[in-house]
C-alpha cells in the first residue's frame, strides 16, 4: 500500500511531522516537487530537525529516502543538509546508503537565486507587487526546465557535456542580468569549475530514482510520497499567480517520480485546526486586520513563524470552502489534522463554510484570485474547548467534546474522515485514528 502526503492549505501544514511518523510504516519515502521552498519540521525525543530538501523519513534508520525527477534540486543545500545530519549521528559514514537523488532531477544554480531575488525586488516596487518568495531560485529554475535549457543532475556528472549546456543555460540570463536587471554577468569558466567540484562530491547519490520505484512497486514494498508546500500554492490550481512554480497536488507524485496512477492508494491531506499563509495573496479567513489580537494569539502560540524564512506567517480561521476544492484536486481519502492543541482554552471558534461575493453566497472556490481577494467568509462559530493534558489523551473519546464536535464537523463538511490528530509537535503527541497504509 503505497501512501502520497499533501499539503491541503497554504503549506506549513505539519507535512514533516506526518511524514516522519509515517515512515515506521514504509520502506521508500520520495520528495516529488519543490525544492528547498520547503521547510519540514520533525521533533524527535524534544529534538527540532528541519528539512528543506530531504525527505523527512531521514531520521528512520534502514528507509530509502529518494528526491525525485520532480525536484528542483540545489547541491550546494543538500550537501549543508547532509553534513547536518551526519554531525548530528542521524546519517551514517555512508549518507549515499540512505539517501538518492535522481538524475533527472533539475538543479539549482546561484544564477537562478540571484534572478528570483532581483525579480522580486523590481516586483515589490510595482504596483503589481511581489509574490513574497522564498527567494530559493525555485521558479527560475522550473522555467528553465520547461524551456528545456535546464542542467539535470546527470549532467553535472558528465563535465564533457556539462560545459555546452552551461552556455546554453546561461546565454539568455547574461542578457537579463546586464541589460533588464542591471546586475553582473555569470562567468561561465568558473560556474563549470563549481558545478564540476559538485558534480563529483555528488556522484555516490546519484541515481535512476524511477527505477528504484519500479523495483520497490514489484515487490510491494511500501512507499510514502512526501508533498511539499500546498494545495493551493500549485501552479494550475492554487491562486494563481500567488503560487510556487510546481504541482503540489497529489498528481504531482506521479509525473515527480515516475510512477503511474495506479500506485497510489491513498492520499492523506495534511491540515491544521486553523489556517497560515506566506507570502502573498488572497486568503478570505485572514484575521490579521478584523481580529488583530486573535491573530497574534494563534501565532505566538503556534509558533507560525516560516521554517524556511523566519517570516511571521499570517493567520486566519480554518476554511472549509477552500479545503473541500482541496479534497477534490487531490482525490483524498484522508485528513491529518495537526496544531489542534493551539486552539485549546479558546471561548469560540470559527469555521468558513462560504463565502460571500459580488451580494451571493458562494459554495465552490473561486477560479480567479481577484474573486478570491474579494470574498467575505461567512463562518460558524462555535464553542472552543478547555484545555487538556494532551500526554496522558489516549483516544479521540478522552477529548474534550467541542473539540470531538469540531472534528466531526470537518468530517461531515468534507465527507472524508480525519485519520490522524495531532495534538502537539513530537512525534508522540498524536492520536492514529487509523492506518491508511492498511486500509
Ligand atoms: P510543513 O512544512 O508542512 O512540514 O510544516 P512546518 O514544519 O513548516 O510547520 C509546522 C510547524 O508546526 C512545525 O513547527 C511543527 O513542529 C509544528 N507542529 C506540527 N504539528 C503540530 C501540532 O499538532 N501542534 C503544535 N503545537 N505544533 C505542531
Ligand atoms: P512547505 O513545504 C509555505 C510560498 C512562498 C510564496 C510562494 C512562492 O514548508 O509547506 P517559491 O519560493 O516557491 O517560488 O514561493 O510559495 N511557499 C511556501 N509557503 N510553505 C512552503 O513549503 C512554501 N514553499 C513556498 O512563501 O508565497
Ligand atoms: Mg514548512
Amino acid at each position: 500500500m503505497n501512501v502520497a502526503i499533501v499539503g491541503a492549505q497554504w503549506g506549513d501544514e505539519g507535512k514533516g511531522k506526518v511524514v516522519d511518523l509515517f515512515t515506521s510504516k514504509a520502506e521508500y519515502i520520495v520528495r516529488y516537487q519543490g525544492g528547498n521552498n520547503a521547510g519540514h519540521t520533525l521533533v524527535v525525543n524534544g529534538k527540532k530537525t528541519v528539512l528543506h530538501l530531504i525527505p523527512s523519513g531521514v531520521l528512520h534508520e534502514g528507509k530509502t529516502c529518494l528526491i525525485a525527477n520532480g525536484v528542483v534540486f540545489d547541491p550546494v543545500v543538500f550537501f549543508k543538509e547532509i553534513e547536518q545530519l551526519v554531525d548530528a549521528g542521524a546519517l551514517g559514514a555512508d549518507p549515499w546508503n540512505r539517501v538518492r537523488v535522481s538524475e533527472r532531477a533539475h538543479v539549482i544554480l546561484p544564477y537562478h537565486c540571484l534572478v528570483d531575488k532581483l525579480r522580486e525586488e523590481k516586483a515589490s516596487k510595482s504596483a503589481a507587487g511581489k509574490i513574497g518568495t522564498t527567494v530559493r531560485g525555485i521558479g527560475p529554475a522550473y522555467e528553465d526546465k520547461v524551456a528545456r535549457r535546464g542542467i539535470q543532475v546527470i549532467d553535472l556528472i558528465r563535465p564533457e557535456v556539462l560545459k555546452q549546456k552551461l552556455a546554453k543555460a546561461i546565454e539568455e540570463k547574461n542578457i537579463l542580468l546586464e541589460h533588464y536587471f542591471g546586475g553582473e554577468k555569470i562567468d561561465l569558466d568558473s560556474l563549470y569549475a563549481e558545478c564540476v567540484t559538485l558534480g563529483e562530491k555528488l556522484r555516490p547519490y546519484v541515481a535512476n530514482v524511477r527505477g528504484i520505484l519500479a523495483e520497490a512497486l514489484g515487490y510491494k514494498r511500501p512507499i510514502l510520497f512526501e508533498g511539499a508546500q500546498g494545495t493551493l500554492l500549485d501552479v494550475d490550481h492554487g491562486t494563481y499567480p500567488f503560487v510556487t512554480s510546481s504541482n503540489t497536488v497529489a498528481g504531482g507524485a506521479l509525473t515527480g517520480s515516475g510512477v503511474g496512477p495506479t500506485a497510489i492508494k491513498q492520499v492523506i491531506g495534511i491540515a491544521k485546526a486553523y489556517t497560515t499563509r506566506v507570502g502573498s495573496g488572497p486568503f478570505p479567513t485572514e484575521i490579521e486586520f478584523t481580529e488583530p489580537e486573535m491573530a497574534k494569539k494563534i501565532r505566538d502560540i503556534g509558533n507560525e513563524y516560516g521554517a524556511t524564512t523566519g517570516r511571521p506567517r499570517r493567520v486566519g480561521w480554518l476554511d472549509l470552502v477552500a479545503m473541500k476544492y482541496a479534497v477534490q484536486v487531490n482525490g483524498m481519502t484522508g485528513i491529518a489534522l495537526m496544531k489542534s492543541d493551539v486552539l485549546q482554552d479558546f471561548d469560540y471558534v470559527k469555521v468558513c463554510t462560504a463565502y460571500r461575493l459580488g451580494g451571493n453566497t458562494i459554495y465552490e472556490f473561486p477560479t480567479s484570485s481577484d474573486d478570491l481577494s474579494k470574498v467575505e467568509p461567512v463562518y460558524e462559530v462555535m464553542p472552543g474547548w478547555i484545555k487538556y493534558r494532551a500526554e496522558s489523551v489516549c483516544g479521540i473519546s478522552e477529548l474534550p467534546e467541542e473539540m470531538r464536535n469540531y472534528v466531526k464537523f470537518i468530517e461531515d463538511f468534507l465527507k472524508t474522515p480525519v485519520v490522524l490528530l495531532s495534538t502537539g509537535p513530537g512525534r508522540e503527541e498524536t492520536l492514529e485514528i487509523s492506518d491508511p497504509f492498511r486500509s
